[in-house]
């Protein structure tokens, strides 16, 4: 995605703050003496908008509590899904039981930014708009979430929560790199906190415990490449970042953030803005390196795909609208801007 809206953030960072005063149209039980309250996504993916006029009639399934993913992308053609891109539409989503920072707040939207979702745009997270209904001030939940072990769903794309400790009363499907605070585990259950809802139960078998993500061991390559390949096949969705969807940059960030590398959220700042990467040449490429693509070589802020080399020639990724995710012969034409590589070999 292309950062062409970092001015909008210093503006959104001071309503924030003015929204905080007494008299204005505040945030219900906003912290006056912070310009950002915490907010934790209630469904299993919350999709940021540009702003609250962006959503056309077919997106209602998107902006619903609980949200209706597949009848969403199901909904859509090929036009329906470019429109996204060519009206700059959505920019990102956040997952089931993140943190988000409400930056502020208009007419049942919040503003949020999403932590860990590194982007010049702002340094809270990435920035947008959010149907008050998707985020929960749950804030029990998020002395949970930050106090004790997290379970991650890093088996599959999707697998099932459940209410019940016997896993049979389904409470909602969850997406690969969901993170929520674990309370038990007994035998192949995990008990999980979940906004607003008390405890949720997943099975041991879909999901990986971590005190912090600093624990998640170092991946190899071949790790990254088998976590890719468990998305072959989903739909290019524009801001896509859960199971159901992804875009370019959404999918590289995915599948690095699930092993504990953090990159950031852009194809243009996942090349540029982290400063961790190191530039790789097409003769040195290997395995799990990333390829970037740019209209103007001898301009970084022209990078417009990213795309992860895989060994063998080949590539994996999310191309564009009505493209699946896919592994393809890596383009090395006119547009490649070259590689980088976030892993230790
Ligand atoms: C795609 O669907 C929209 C309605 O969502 C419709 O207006 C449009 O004509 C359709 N386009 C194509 C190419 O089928
Ligand atoms: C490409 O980027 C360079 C560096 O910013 C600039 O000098 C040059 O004019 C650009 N070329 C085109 C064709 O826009």
């Amino acid at each position: 995605m292309f950062s062409s809206f970092a001015t909008k953030v210093t503006l959104a960072l001071i309503l924030g703050a003015a929204n905080a005063l007494p008299g204005s149209n505040a945030v219900p039980k906003l912290d006056t003496r912070t310009t950002a309250q915490h907010g934790y996504i209630n469904v299993v993916a919350a999709t940021l908008w540009t702003d609250s006029s962006k959503p056309r009639a077919i997106d209602e399934p998107a902006l619903t509590h609980p949200v209706q993913l597949e009848k969403w992308l199901s909904s859509m053609n090929v036009s329906d899904y470019r429109d996204l891109t060519s009206n700059s539409r959505t920019q990102t989503q956040a997952l089931y039981g993140a943190r988000v920072e409400i930056l502020n707040y208009e007419s049942g939207w919040y503003e949020v930014a999403v932590p860990g979702q590194a982007t010049p745009k702002n340094k809270l997270g990435y920035p947008g708009w959010v149907p008050a209904s998707q985020v929960s001030l749950d804030q029990h939940y998020g002395k949970l979430q930050s106090s004790k072990p997290f379970a991650t769903i890093d088996k599959a794309a999707t697998v099932s929560l459940y209410r019940d400790s016997s896993l049979k009363s389904k409470l909602m499907e969850i997406t690969y790199d969901t993170r929520l605070p674990v309370l038990k585990e007994k035998g192949s259950v995990i008990e999980v906190a979940v906004p607003d809802s008390g405890s949720a139960y997943l099975s041991a078998h879909d999901a990986s415990i971590y005190k912090s993500a600093s624990e998640i061991p170092y991946p190899t390559s071949l790790d990254l490449i088998s976590t890719a390949k468990l998305f072959l096949g989903l739909p290019y969705l524009w801001g896509g970042m859960s199971g159901y969807a992804f875009d370019c940059s959404g999918f590289t960030h995915t599948l690095y953030h699930s092993h504990g590398i953090s990159i950031a959220r852009d194809a243009d700042a996942q090349a540029d803005f982290t400063g961790h990467g190191t530039r790789v040449e097409q003769a040195d490429l290997q395995p799990a390196d990333l390829m970037f693509y740019a209209s103007n070589l001898s301009d970084p802020s022209t990078i417009y795909h990213v795309a992860m080399y895989i060994g063998e020639g080949e590539m994996v990724e999310a191309y564009d609208a009505g493209t699946p995710v896919r592994i393809t012969p890596a383009r090395f034409g006119d547009e490649f801007w070259g590689g980088e590589r976030f892993l230790a070999h």
